[in-house]
Protein backbone atom coordinates (compact mmCIF):
# COMPACT_ATOMS: atom_id res chain seq x y z
CA UNK A 1 0.00 0.00 0.00
CA UNK A 2 1.46 3.54 -0.92
CA UNK A 3 0.79 6.33 1.85
CA UNK A 4 2.25 9.74 1.20
CA UNK A 5 4.84 7.87 -1.25
CA UNK A 6 5.98 5.69 1.29
CA UNK A 7 4.93 2.20 1.55
CA UNK A 8 3.72 0.54 4.45
CA UNK A 9 3.32 -3.71 5.55
CA UNK A 10 -0.08 -5.11 4.76
CA UNK A 11 -0.92 -8.79 5.34
CA UNK A 12 -1.33 -8.73 1.67
CA UNK A 13 0.93 -8.32 -1.11
CA UNK A 14 -1.81 -7.37 -3.02
CA UNK A 15 -4.26 -3.90 -2.16
CA UNK A 16 -6.36 -2.05 -4.99
CA UNK A 17 -3.50 -0.63 -6.66
CA UNK A 18 -0.34 -2.46 -6.86
CA UNK A 19 1.22 -6.29 -6.02
CA UNK A 20 4.68 -6.76 -5.10
CA UNK A 21 6.50 -9.89 -5.36
CA UNK A 22 9.81 -11.29 -4.05
CA UNK A 23 12.23 -12.56 -6.54
CA UNK A 24 14.99 -14.92 -4.92
CA UNK A 25 16.39 -17.14 -7.50
CA UNK A 26 15.56 -16.45 -11.26
CA UNK A 27 13.23 -13.65 -11.44
CA UNK A 28 16.10 -11.57 -10.00
CA UNK A 29 17.52 -11.50 -13.61
CA UNK A 30 14.36 -12.68 -15.27
CA UNK A 31 11.41 -10.11 -14.49
CA UNK A 32 7.75 -10.94 -14.84
CA UNK A 33 6.24 -8.84 -17.16
CA UNK A 34 4.15 -5.25 -16.31
CA UNK A 35 6.66 -4.71 -13.99
CA UNK A 36 6.80 -1.00 -13.14
CA UNK A 37 9.42 -0.54 -9.92
CA UNK A 38 12.26 -3.08 -9.11
CA UNK A 39 13.67 -2.94 -5.55
CA UNK A 40 16.99 -4.51 -4.32
CA UNK A 41 16.75 -6.01 -0.67
CA UNK A 42 16.11 -8.59 1.98
CA UNK A 43 13.88 -11.26 4.02
CA UNK A 44 14.54 -12.63 6.66
CA UNK A 45 13.79 -15.71 8.27
CA UNK A 46 14.69 -18.27 5.95
CA UNK A 47 17.65 -20.22 4.28
CA UNK A 48 18.24 -20.24 0.32
CA UNK A 49 19.00 -23.35 -0.80
CA UNK A 50 19.28 -25.59 -3.67
CA UNK A 51 16.97 -28.18 -2.29
CA UNK A 52 14.46 -28.00 -5.36
CA UNK A 53 14.46 -30.54 -7.74
CA UNK A 54 12.87 -29.06 -11.24
CA UNK A 55 11.36 -31.25 -13.57
CA UNK A 56 10.70 -28.17 -16.00
CA UNK A 57 12.92 -25.60 -16.49
CA UNK A 58 16.33 -26.99 -15.27
CA UNK A 59 15.36 -30.52 -15.53
CA UNK A 60 13.40 -32.92 -17.21
CA UNK A 61 10.68 -35.57 -15.44
CA UNK A 62 13.72 -38.31 -16.05
CA UNK A 63 16.37 -36.25 -15.30
CA UNK A 64 15.08 -33.08 -12.67
CA UNK A 65 17.52 -30.56 -12.31
CA UNK A 66 18.13 -28.55 -9.22
CA UNK A 67 16.88 -25.03 -8.55
CA UNK A 68 16.88 -22.87 -5.07
CA UNK A 69 14.30 -22.57 -3.02
CA UNK A 70 13.42 -20.97 0.96
CA UNK A 71 13.79 -23.00 3.58
CA UNK A 72 12.62 -21.65 6.94
CA UNK A 73 15.29 -20.71 9.00
CA UNK A 74 14.01 -22.84 12.49
CA UNK A 75 13.37 -26.11 10.30
CA UNK A 76 16.90 -25.19 8.61
CA UNK A 77 18.69 -25.10 11.99
CA UNK A 78 17.35 -28.62 12.92
CA UNK A 79 19.02 -30.36 9.48
CA UNK A 80 22.52 -31.46 9.15
CA UNK A 81 23.75 -29.35 6.27
CA UNK A 82 27.13 -29.30 4.72
CA UNK A 83 27.27 -25.63 4.33
CA UNK A 84 26.51 -25.25 8.02
CA UNK A 85 26.32 -21.33 8.21
CA UNK A 86 23.45 -18.74 6.23
CA UNK A 87 23.60 -15.37 5.97
CA UNK A 88 20.43 -13.66 8.30
CA UNK A 89 19.21 -11.76 4.89
CA UNK A 90 18.25 -13.83 1.82
CA UNK A 91 18.99 -11.23 -0.72
CA UNK A 92 17.01 -11.06 -3.74
CA UNK A 93 14.55 -7.99 -5.35
CA UNK A 94 11.17 -7.01 -4.93
CA UNK A 95 8.61 -6.22 -8.22
CA UNK A 96 5.65 -3.83 -8.30
CA UNK A 97 3.24 -5.17 -10.82
CA UNK A 98 0.74 -2.50 -12.27
CA UNK A 99 -2.75 -3.35 -10.70
CA UNK A 100 -4.43 -3.53 -13.95
CA UNK A 101 -2.14 -6.25 -14.84
CA UNK A 102 -2.33 -8.66 -11.37
CA UNK A 103 -4.33 -11.19 -12.83
CA UNK A 104 -2.16 -11.58 -15.95
CA UNK A 105 1.21 -11.95 -14.31
CA UNK A 106 -0.43 -14.11 -11.79
CA UNK A 107 -1.38 -16.63 -14.23
CA UNK A 108 2.14 -16.18 -15.87
CA UNK A 109 3.33 -17.01 -12.33
CA UNK A 110 1.32 -19.87 -12.01
CA UNK A 111 3.21 -21.33 -14.91
CA UNK A 112 6.32 -20.78 -14.61
CA UNK A 113 6.32 -20.98 -11.09
CA UNK A 114 4.32 -24.74 -10.72
CA UNK A 115 6.29 -27.31 -9.82
CA UNK A 116 6.25 -27.50 -6.21
CA UNK A 117 6.44 -24.07 -5.22
CA UNK A 118 3.10 -22.49 -3.46
CA UNK A 119 2.46 -19.08 -2.57
CA UNK A 120 3.40 -17.39 0.60
CA UNK A 121 3.48 -13.62 2.22
CA UNK A 122 6.80 -12.32 3.68
CA UNK A 123 7.85 -9.15 4.93
CA UNK A 124 10.54 -7.38 2.42
CA UNK A 125 12.80 -5.27 3.61
CA UNK A 126 14.84 -2.19 0.43
CA UNK A 127 18.04 -2.03 0.88
CA UNK A 128 17.53 1.72 0.39
CA UNK A 129 16.32 1.67 4.29
CA UNK A 130 12.70 3.03 3.65
CA UNK A 131 9.58 0.80 4.79
CA UNK A 132 9.59 -2.79 4.79
CA UNK A 133 6.63 -3.99 2.18
CA UNK A 134 4.81 -7.25 2.15
CA UNK A 135 5.41 -9.35 -0.35
CA UNK A 136 4.07 -12.33 -2.19
CA UNK A 137 7.00 -15.43 -2.61
CA UNK A 138 7.03 -18.77 -4.23
CA UNK A 139 8.52 -21.71 -1.92
CA UNK A 140 9.32 -25.64 -2.46
CA UNK A 141 8.26 -26.42 1.31
CA UNK A 142 9.75 -29.51 3.12
CA UNK A 143 6.40 -31.13 1.88
CA UNK A 144 6.17 -30.90 -1.65
CA UNK A 145 7.53 -34.03 -3.74
CA UNK A 146 9.83 -31.87 -5.38
CA UNK A 147 11.78 -30.81 -1.80
CA UNK A 148 15.09 -32.71 -1.91
CA UNK A 149 16.71 -31.80 1.80
CA UNK A 150 19.87 -31.45 2.17
CA UNK A 151 22.32 -32.32 -0.78
CA UNK A 152 26.31 -32.97 -0.21
CA UNK A 153 27.67 -29.89 -2.47
CA UNK A 154 29.82 -32.24 -4.55
CA UNK A 155 27.50 -34.28 -5.66
CA UNK A 156 25.05 -31.12 -5.91
CA UNK A 157 27.52 -29.38 -8.09
CA UNK A 158 27.91 -32.49 -10.31
CA UNK A 159 24.32 -32.69 -10.68
CA UNK A 160 24.00 -29.29 -11.80
CA UNK A 161 26.82 -29.24 -13.70
CA UNK A 162 24.86 -32.16 -15.92
CA UNK A 163 21.48 -31.19 -16.06
CA UNK A 164 19.24 -29.14 -18.23
CA UNK A 165 15.70 -28.39 -19.31
CA UNK A 166 13.13 -26.58 -21.52
CA UNK A 167 14.46 -23.47 -19.44
CA UNK A 168 18.52 -24.06 -20.62
CA UNK A 169 21.24 -25.29 -19.05
CA UNK A 170 21.08 -25.87 -14.63
CA UNK A 171 24.76 -24.72 -14.63
CA UNK A 172 23.65 -21.34 -16.53
CA UNK A 173 20.56 -20.61 -13.79
CA UNK A 174 23.54 -21.33 -11.14
CA UNK A 175 25.78 -18.86 -12.17
CA UNK A 176 23.41 -16.70 -13.24
CA UNK A 177 22.02 -16.89 -9.51
CA UNK A 178 25.99 -15.89 -8.47
CA UNK A 179 26.30 -12.96 -10.63
CA UNK A 180 22.44 -11.74 -10.29
CA UNK A 181 22.70 -11.71 -6.53
CA UNK A 182 26.71 -10.20 -6.96
CA UNK A 183 25.47 -7.74 -9.00
CA UNK A 184 22.75 -6.37 -5.92
CA UNK A 185 24.78 -4.70 -3.25
CA UNK A 186 28.40 -5.92 -1.96
CA UNK A 187 26.96 -7.34 0.83
CA UNK A 188 23.93 -9.46 -1.05
CA UNK A 189 26.36 -12.76 -1.90
CA UNK A 190 25.72 -16.52 -1.04
CA UNK A 191 27.80 -18.52 -0.23
CA UNK A 192 25.97 -22.20 -0.66
CA UNK A 193 25.35 -20.29 -4.20
CA UNK A 194 29.04 -19.15 -4.65
CA UNK A 195 30.73 -22.62 -3.61
CA UNK A 196 28.64 -24.51 -5.70
CA UNK A 197 29.76 -22.22 -8.32
CA UNK A 198 33.24 -22.98 -7.58
CA UNK A 199 32.84 -26.67 -7.73
CA UNK A 200 30.63 -26.58 -11.27
CA UNK A 201 33.54 -24.38 -12.62
CA UNK A 202 35.68 -26.48 -11.16
CA UNK A 203 34.36 -29.74 -12.60
CA UNK A 204 33.90 -27.73 -16.03
CA UNK A 205 37.80 -27.36 -16.19
CA UNK A 206 38.71 -30.69 -15.10
CA UNK A 207 36.33 -31.92 -18.14
CA UNK A 208 38.18 -29.40 -20.17
CA UNK A 209 41.37 -30.42 -18.88
CA UNK A 210 40.53 -34.03 -19.93
CA UNK A 211 39.09 -33.44 -23.60
CA UNK A 212 41.34 -34.35 -25.75
CA UNK A 213 42.44 -37.21 -23.69
CA UNK A 214 43.08 -39.71 -26.21
CA UNK A 215 44.58 -42.69 -25.37
CA UNK A 216 41.26 -44.30 -23.86
CA UNK A 217 40.95 -41.46 -20.94
CA UNK A 218 36.98 -40.71 -20.38
CA UNK A 219 35.80 -38.35 -23.19
CA UNK A 220 33.59 -34.90 -22.78
CA UNK A 221 30.69 -34.58 -25.17
CA UNK A 222 30.38 -30.86 -24.63
CA UNK A 223 32.68 -28.51 -22.66
CA UNK A 224 31.15 -25.37 -21.04
CA UNK A 225 32.49 -21.78 -21.28
CA UNK A 226 33.14 -20.33 -17.82
CA UNK A 227 30.76 -17.24 -17.85
CA UNK A 228 27.15 -17.61 -17.38
CA UNK A 229 25.08 -16.90 -20.72
CA UNK A 230 28.46 -17.34 -23.02
CA UNK A 231 28.57 -20.83 -23.83
CA UNK A 232 27.67 -22.02 -26.79
CA UNK A 233 28.12 -25.86 -25.71
CA UNK A 234 27.41 -27.94 -22.10
CA UNK A 235 29.23 -30.25 -19.98
CA UNK A 236 26.22 -32.76 -20.71
CA UNK A 237 28.06 -35.86 -18.84
CA UNK A 238 32.00 -37.47 -18.72
CA UNK A 239 30.92 -40.27 -21.23
CA UNK A 240 32.53 -43.07 -23.08
CA UNK A 241 30.40 -42.41 -25.99
CA UNK A 242 30.47 -39.03 -28.22
CA UNK A 243 26.49 -38.71 -26.95
CA UNK A 244 26.10 -34.51 -27.97
CA UNK A 245 23.10 -32.11 -26.79
CA UNK A 246 23.82 -29.27 -28.62
CA UNK A 247 21.85 -26.37 -27.31
CA UNK A 248 20.20 -24.00 -29.84
C1 LIG B 1 12.29 -16.78 -7.66
O1 LIG B 1 13.08 -16.38 -8.49
O2 LIG B 1 12.09 -16.17 -6.63
C2 LIG B 1 11.55 -18.03 -7.92
C3 LIG B 1 11.53 -18.55 -9.18
C4 LIG B 1 10.87 -19.73 -9.40
C5 LIG B 1 10.21 -20.34 -8.36
C6 LIG B 1 10.23 -19.79 -7.11
C7 LIG B 1 10.91 -18.63 -6.88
Amino acid sequence: MAVNGQQTTSNSACSDDEFWLFGYGSLIWKPPPHVDRRIPGWVTGYVRRFWQASQDHRGTPEAPGRVVTLIERSFWSSLVDSHASAPDKVWGVAYRIKASKVAEVKDYLDIREINGYTIHYTPFQPADGSVPIQTLVYIGTPDNEQFTGPQEPQALAEHIARSEGPSGLNRDYLLGLEKALNELSPESGDAHVTDLSDRVRAIEAAARGSKGTEDGGPKVSRVAESSPGSHDFHMATIVDTQEETEKV
